[in-house]
């Protein structure tokens, strides 16, 4: 089949890329390289038609989906941090692209899955989080992944097949090194052979799931024959950001402690997916455990 990948160029979006390539299916990336990498997309660079296009730009966008079975939508900006500042650019991108993404799809009539994110629920009342919990995110991030899922709402009354998968922390090689998740910092500093530093006590819980397990879920969203729906797509295991800490540095070897620092605005305490929904409507459950990929890749 013929997909668009948006932010294909990014960490998600380029596994997904070479997954779709080994699954045989035609890629065109569209990204605008604001933080996306031609050399994430190197092993697969003369299977794919790479785009350089922002998707705010809809008549441009309008030239190249024509053709399209479906789009898996993951060009976005991504940093929680960031967007305490930068408010009216995370709005842009994410409410604006992704509304532009849900026009082209309602005018030439093909499937849409929206990378959505654990950061909608805010801090849980309790977990594991089930999809139908009030949400309340805790930053302009998540708030512009939500209004994007309001937005899927809006569209899939208009006949749209849209369905917004929620990831929660995801992992791997290739993570955006500014914006990365707390597991590539950790590797960073202690290849370095410096301590990994925790923001707050450390208890916080966190659900990783590799990218390898997202990309699998993103084709069984798009291949199925669900219209519509927000499905967590997590690896349904707690771990704590200490544990995290002293497996690393236990797996590597060599003798520190994590140094913990101030907790930072707008991050949340406790995030583990229910993971039930996916597994019922997908068919999809994660395969790779945490423990295991960071033995492979530090030992
Ligand atoms: N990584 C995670 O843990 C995680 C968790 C939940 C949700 N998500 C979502 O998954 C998607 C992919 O995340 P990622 O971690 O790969 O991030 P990433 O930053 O590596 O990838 C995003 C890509 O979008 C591109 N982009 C940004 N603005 C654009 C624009 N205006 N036009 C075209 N392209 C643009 C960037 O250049 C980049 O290549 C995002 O939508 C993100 O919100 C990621």
């Amino acid at each position: 089949m013929n997909f668009i990948i948006t932010g294909g160029a990014g960490f998600i979006g380029s596994h997904l890329a070479e997954y779709l390539v080994s699954k045989k299916h035609h890629v065109t990336v569209i990204d605008n390289f604001h933080v996306g990498r031609h050399d994430n997309l190197i092993n697969i660079k003369n299977d794919i038609e790479i785009i350089k296009l922002d998707i705010l730009n809809y008549e441009k966008l309008k030239k190249v989906v024509t053709n399209t079975d479906g789009i898996f939508h993951h060009a976005a900006l991504t940093s929680v941090q960031d967007s305490l500042i930068q408010k009216d650019e995370y709005y842009k991108v994410n409410v604006m692209g992704t509304e532009n993404i849900l026009k082209l799809a309602s005018q030439f009539g093909f499937k849409v899955i929206f990378a959505s994110t654990a950061s909608v629920y805010g801090n849980p009342k309790k977990i594991p989080i089930m999809e139908n919990v009030t949400k309340k995110p805790l930053n302009p991030y998540g708030a512009t992944k939500l209004r994007g899922e309001k937005l899927s709402i809006k569209y899939a009354k208009k006949g749209v097949s849209v369905i917004a998968l929620r990831y929660f922390n995801v992992y791997g090689l290739r993570q955006n090194r500014n914006y990365a998740g707390v597991i590539t910092k950790f590797l960073d500093k202690i290849k370095d052979k410096k301590p990994p530093i925790i923001f707050g006590d450390g208890y916080q819980i966190r659900d990783f799931v590799y990218v390898g397990d997202i990309v699998r879920a993103n084709l069984s969203a798009m291949t199925s024959n669900l219209k519509t729906g927000f499905i967590n797509i997590g690896s349904g295991k707690p771990t704590s950001v200490s544990n995290l800490a002293i497996l690393m540095i236990n797996l590597s070897g060599y003798e520190m402690n994590p140094v913990y620092r101030k907790s930072r605005s707008g991050e949340i305490n406790e995030s583990l997916a229910d993971i039930s929904l996916a597994s019922k409507l997908l068919d999809w459950k994660p395969k790779t455990h945490l423990k295991n990929w960071l033995k492979k890749i530090m030992i």
